[in-house]
């Protein structure tokens, strides 16, 4: 199958694909999703073969207008209310219970609630009212990997699996939604984003955080927290200390593998960075570090033969929470620690 780079002129083209039950990748503000009308089992099932997704993972529906929600959700809470108020369009995910039979279980993996998103990006919005769908949304990279940040990641992974990318340039947030669940009796953040846990709290009070790491026998509340995610083929290590930054690359070195290094502009001015090692700057601060994380992540892995990038860390504050649970998550929570550099 030719996948086809849709420009934001071939709208209704793109529309006309996904309506007709292909699959479509298109922006969001987040990260690109791999569009799949909803309603179309058939079509939703392409999805988890497109990406290599395990079946039981299930999906967010993505939508462009509330009133969608009325005909899958149950009625919704005030609270529910306010958050869609406050934060839509934007980077929140929604957990809600379904009426029954609403969705089929292709999309919900058989749970009786569903995740709802409505992204900020206006060419994804209007695709979706064109198409006269709601269309499903994981990330549109292949499973495991990096979320793409840019149509040409999209394309790397998924070229000749879909029908076409709409291609809006480069996403502005680059870590996925914050995902609250509105099913418990107290809202639980289950995954960490561009809208923190202060921000939820200050209009719907008690929030339960994203602290509580899953054991193996539990059945984790976003099925997908349990699969490996976000990493390169080589192996990341986290620095959470900038001063440590030198002490890792040698400690990399002396195990015979090539490192790479991403860190902010201010870190990489004050370091004596040997030749051999491959930089990727992560920008200014948190915000620009969480837009570039996964590019670079990708960078390293096709443009350079690193086997080791080392990656700064930062605190958990504010975005530092979703930056840290992505990172984490690709380096398997692999830190550095100074009693590594006298490690054989
Ligand atoms: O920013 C985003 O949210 C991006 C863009 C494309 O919209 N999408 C995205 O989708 O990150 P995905 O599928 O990669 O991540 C969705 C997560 C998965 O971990 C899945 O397990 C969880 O949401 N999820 C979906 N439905 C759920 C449900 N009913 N209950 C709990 N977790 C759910
Ligand atoms: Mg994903």
């Amino acid at each position: 199958m030719e996948t086809k780079i849709y420009s934001l002129d071939d709208i209704d083209e793109a529309a006309a694909a996904l309506k007709a039950g292909q699959l479509v990748a298109f922006p969001t503000e987040t990260v690109y999703g791999l569009g799949a009308d909803a309603t179309n089992v058939e079509a939703v099932s392409h999805v988890y073969a497109a990406k290599g997704r395990p079946s039981d993972n299930p999906l967010i529906v993505t939508i462009a207008d509330v009133a969608t929600l009325t005909r899958f959700a149950q009625p919704l809470s005030d609270k529910v209310k306010t958050l869609i108020d406050t934060f839509w369009p934007g980077s929140l995910t929604i957990i809600l219970p379904l009426k029954p039979n609403a969705l089929s279980k292709t999309v919900t993996g058989g749970l009786d609630t569903a995740a709802f998103r409505m992204p900020a990006n206006n060419a994804t919005l209007k695709l979706i009212r064109t198409a006269g769908v709601p269309i499903v949304g994981p990330s549109a990279n292949t499973s495991g990997k990096p979320s793409p940040t840019l149509a040409e990641h999209v394309y790397h992974d998924l070229k000749g699996k879909i029908a076409g990318i709409l291609d809006d340039g480069p996403t502005d947030v680059g870590v996925e939604s914050t995902i609250i669940d509105m099913s418990t009796e107290i809202p639980t953040i289950l995954r960490p984003g561009a809208v923190t846990e202060d921000q939820l709290a200050d209009v719907i009070g008690e929030v339960r955080g994203n602290k509580h790491k899953v054991g193996a026998n539990e059945t984790p509340k976003a099925p997908g927290m349990k699969y490996k995610h976000y990493a390169p083929t080589a192996q990341v290590t986290i620095v959470d200390d900038p001063t440590d930054f030198a002490a890792a690359v040698a400690w990399v070195s002396s195990h015979n593998s090539k490192a790479g290094l991403m860190a902010t502009d201010s870190v990489l001015s004050q370091l004596t960075v040997p030749d051999s090692v491959e930089v990727f700057t992560l920008g200014p601060d948190v915000a620009a570090a969480s837009h570039r994380l996964f590019a670079g992540l990708r960078h390293f892995d096709l443009e350079t033969d690193v086997t080791a990038i080392l990656t700064q860390g930062f605190s958990t504050d504010g975005l530092g929470a979703a930056y840290m649970n992505r990172l984490n998550k690709s380096a398997g929570d692999e830190h550095f620690t100074n009693d590594k550099s006298i490690d054989k």
